[in-house]
């Protein structure tokens, strides 16, 4: 199989992991406790996060980012490798919906590459499946 190993991050609630699951790749967990060792990847990936905070005030974005996601990417060499991000959330939460892959891609200067809702219908699925292959070109 070709294309990017994803990191991802998803709490109790597993959505996130239930798609990432489903796209069945190589896939490495941002552990949920914030005392739990962080991975150190050592390739290019594409994150796939979870959006939370609710929507509190579009201009402070404030916790849209999971703080776990947020300590990962504040490792200096874990943020130089990530090449996308796929972002999961709610339509509910109206101009918050998938706020967190906005603000990694501004932040990180990587594309937003997908948005889903939860964890994703089969054509989501089908759809990022093929993107990441498509995509993604080997990169040194
Ligand atoms: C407290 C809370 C706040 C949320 N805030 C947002 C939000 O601002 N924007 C959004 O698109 N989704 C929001 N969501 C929806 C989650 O992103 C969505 O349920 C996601 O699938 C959760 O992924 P996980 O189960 O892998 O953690 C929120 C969910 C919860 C429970």
């Amino acid at each position: 199989m070709t294309g990017p190993l994803l990191v991802f991050f998803s709490s109790v609630s597993g959505n996130t992991a239930r798609f990432v699951e489903k796209l069945g790749r190589r896939a490495v967990r941002i552990p949920i406790r914030p005392g739990e060792p962080e991975p150190v990847i050592d390739e290019p990936y594409v994150l796939v996060t979870p959006t939370y905070g609710g929507g509190q005030g579009r201009g402070e974005e404030k916790g849209a980012v999971p703080k776990q996601v947020v300590s990962f990417l504040n490792n200096q060499h874990n943020r130089s490798l990530i090449r996308g991000v796929i972002s999961a959330g709610n339509t509910n939460f109206g101009e918050a919906y998938c706020l967190a892959g906005d603000i990694i891609s501004r932040k990180c200067h990587v594309p937003h590459l997908y948005r889903l809702e939860l964890f994703g219908t089969p054509e989501d699925v089908a759809r990022v499946g093929a993107g990441l292959e498509q995509w993604w070109t080997p990169q040194s």
